[in-house]
């Protein structure tokens, strides 16, 4: 295929034809396209954006290459979750066997880091001997078993998504609402679900940085998914702070196992049950919101959703043992440092663009498309806006890999927090639905 003149007349802004968008992606999927015209590419498409129909046809051939899940009839709703992104984001690994608790199929195909943000399947890859490389035969036998499966795009599994998504985390051509939409989109319509409830974050840590540009990424997935007959409800959530007390991809299993357990934290918790009603509703399954919300909260509260967690681990690999062991460490990186005050007040800022950044580069995150992952790095113990601190009280741990990367984390993450004299109110977390 001869790319260059499809580069150039993105780069002046021209639309393409759904023919010439079906030939890109079955090219780029095939390792017809070098990475490098397609970054060119990618940046031209950043710059000048896509109309309608184009993002609707890159969206559907990316769904098309490769094989999509076909589930056999079951009264049980097949429903996803997913999130654009944001610093201690797991709300995934707690919501998904809640939701096949309540009733629920499952089939969630996740991705991986992008950009500061982390990825589902990198969190769930840090359990001992888990596969998130679930072929479609494998996935839906297990959805239909257990209600629930976390995999990731496969080589038959929407690639183009794969190839595409790790090049536009290292070529800075993330923050797209038409990339953003066929990303998602293309994964969400692979898995033949029926309804979705998205998180789309706004603030210093996330793609889009302000509500307004959120809003827009929210109406552009929900027109899109709605035109493919996916009732779709938005969230439009907060991310300047982390979410939860850790950000690092093992620190958040363990995070997220705690708020299966009971033990929160709130905003952590209020995603996971805000997500769960919203799809009760959606699906006819609940009248209203607030019924919907006090099921999914004794839901919750039953353990029936941690059982369901071990379940869902076992039936990918994992070993419990292994699992429970690491569990009951307090680390598994070499180093662990505290972080504490040198001043007194209440929290107004908790960075989470800076908390982010750390973490990659300590190693928990991608800089290149071959970075290997280290799961046992990142930070916990953080604390939380509003809360009252004196001299020398913790800000947060750091788990890194040496004492240097330590330290130097240990001085950056105390740039990411600010004091006030007075208490004040956090934001809502949760700005608005869509
Ligand atoms: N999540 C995705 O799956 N794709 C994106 O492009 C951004 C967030």
């Amino acid at each position: 295929m001869n790319f260059l003149p499809l580069i150039e007349a993105k780069r002046d802004g021209a639309a393409l034809t759904p023919a010439q968008w079906q030939e890109i992606v079955r090219a780029f999927a095939h390792g017809h396209i070098s990475d490098h015209q397609m970054a060119a590419f990618l940046m031209a498409v950043f710059f000048r954006g896509l109309t309608n129909e184009e993002t609707r046809t890159l969206t559907l051939a990316m769904r098309d290459s490769g094989e999509t899940l076909r589930f056999p009839d079951d009264p049980r709703p097949l429903v996803d979750k997913h999130s654009t992104g944001g610093v201690g984001d797991k709300v995934s690994l707690a919501l998904a066997p809640l939701l096949a608790c309540l009733g629920f199929r499952v089939p969630m195909i996740s991705g991986r880091g992008l950009g500061i943000t982390g990825g589902t399947l990198d969190k769930l890859e840090s359990i001992p001997g888990l596969t998130t490389q679930l072929a479609p035969e494998r996935l839906i036998a297990q959805v239909q078993a257990i209600g629930v499966a976390m995999g990731g795009q496969t080589e038959t599994m929407v690639p183009a998504d794969k190839l595409l998504y790790a090049l536009r985390d290292v070529t800075g051509t993330v923050p797209s609402i038409p990339l953003i939409t066929a990303s998602i989109l293309s994964k969400k319509l692979a898995e033949g679900i029926g309804a979705l409830v998205m998180d789309v974050k706004f603030g210093a840590a996330a793609f889009m940085r302000t509500r307004d540009e959120a809003r827009a990424l929210a109406h552009s997935i929900a027109s899109l998914a709605a035109e493919c007959g996916v009732k779709t409800r938005t969230l439009i959530t907060a991310m300047d702070a982390p979410i939860g007390r850790s950000a690092g991809n093992w620190l958040e299993v363990k995070e997220s196992v705690r708020c299966l357990e009971g033990y929160g934290p709130d905003d952590f918790q209020e995603l996971v049950v805000d997500s769960a009603a919203h799809l009760l509703v959606l699906t006819g399954k609940k009248p209203e919101l607030a019924a919907a919300r006090a099921v999914s909260l004794q839901c919750l509260a039953s353990g029936a959703p941690r059982t369901k967690f071990n379940e869902l681990i076992v039936a990918q690999g994992a070993d419990l043992d292994a699992f429970h062991c690491q569990l009951a460490l307090d680390h598994t990186a070499p180093v662990v440092l505290e972080v504490t005050t040198s001043e007194e007040g209440f929290i107004s800022r908790c960075d989470a663009r800076i908390i982010g950044e750390v973490v990659r580069d300590l190693g928990g995150g991608r800089m290149t498309k071959e970075s290997v992952i280290h799961c046992a790095v990142g930070v916990d113990m953080l604390a939380k806006l509003g809360e009252p601190f004196g001299i020398g009280s913790l800000l947060c741990r750091v788990h890194a890999r040496t004492r240097s990367e330590a330290e130097s984390a240990a001085a950056r993450l105390r740039g990411a927090f600010a004091f006030s004299r007075e208490p004040h109110e956090p934001a809502p977390l949760i700005a608005e639905v869509i």
